[in-house]
């Protein structure tokens, strides 16, 4: 029965640590693919650049809550971890792949947070503000803004990067019959 318990709370916390990699991994190719062309083709810019901070809070509110969705499933799922492969209290954790591959994984994750950071509050409103500049007819050269969409650019990209190298890494948490190997 206990067991049972167990399974189903791991079903259940795997699907929510998927899930929320969706909802956080899924709107990033979608605006890169879908969103950032039907963009251009809005001609009157005041209508573009609203209809951009709309599409990117949103992205925000989206893939925030899919991130922290994911760090809680991933919370319950380390909690249960020794438990779940009945690996008895004396083996080390860091003698195992599994502990050197999932601190590695918390660090780049930490990274990855670091960048979104600046990517959302610093250089991504930045640009914005630009744009509405540019839009409400100020004087904003070309250049400037440029500048500040080709380093929103690599940090957006840089972020998917990472994002994705996290999820190679769970994936090898995941394969047991290597992860659960002595180092
Ligand atoms: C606090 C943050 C996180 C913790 C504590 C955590 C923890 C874990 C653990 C323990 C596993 C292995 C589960 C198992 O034994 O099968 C796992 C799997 C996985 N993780 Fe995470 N994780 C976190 C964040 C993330 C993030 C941000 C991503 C990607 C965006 C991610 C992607 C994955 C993937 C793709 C898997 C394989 C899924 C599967 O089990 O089939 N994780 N995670």
């Amino acid at each position: 029965m206990g067991g049972t318990v167990q399974d189903t709370l791991r079903i259940i916390f795997v699907w929510l640590h998927i899930l929320g990699i969706t909802l956080w991994v899924g709107p990033q190719f979608f605006l890169a693919v879908a969103w950032v062309p039907a963009s251009r083709q809005i001609a009157d810019l005041p209508t573009r650049v609203a209809a951009m901070r709309t599409i990117t809070r949103r992205f925000g509110y989206l893939g925030g809550f899919g991130l922290i969705l994911t760090m809680v499933a991933g919370t319950y799922l380390i909690s249960d971890w020794r438990n779940h492969y009945a690996q008895p209290s004396d083996v080390d954790f860091m003698s195992l792949r599994f502990g050197v591959v999932f601190v590695i994984k918390m660090t780049v994750l930490m990274v990855m947070l670091a960048v979104i950071a600046l990517h959302m509050f610093v250089l991504g409103p930045r640009q914005l503000e630009k744009l509405e500049a540019q839009a409400r007819g100020e004087h904003v050269t070309e250049e400037e803004l440029r500048r500040v969409r080709r380093q929103s650019m690599f940090l957006s990209v840089s972020g998917l990067l990472l994002t994705l190298a996290i999820m190679v890494m769970g994936v090898m948490l995941n394969t047991t019959s290597w992860s659960l190997q002595e180092i």
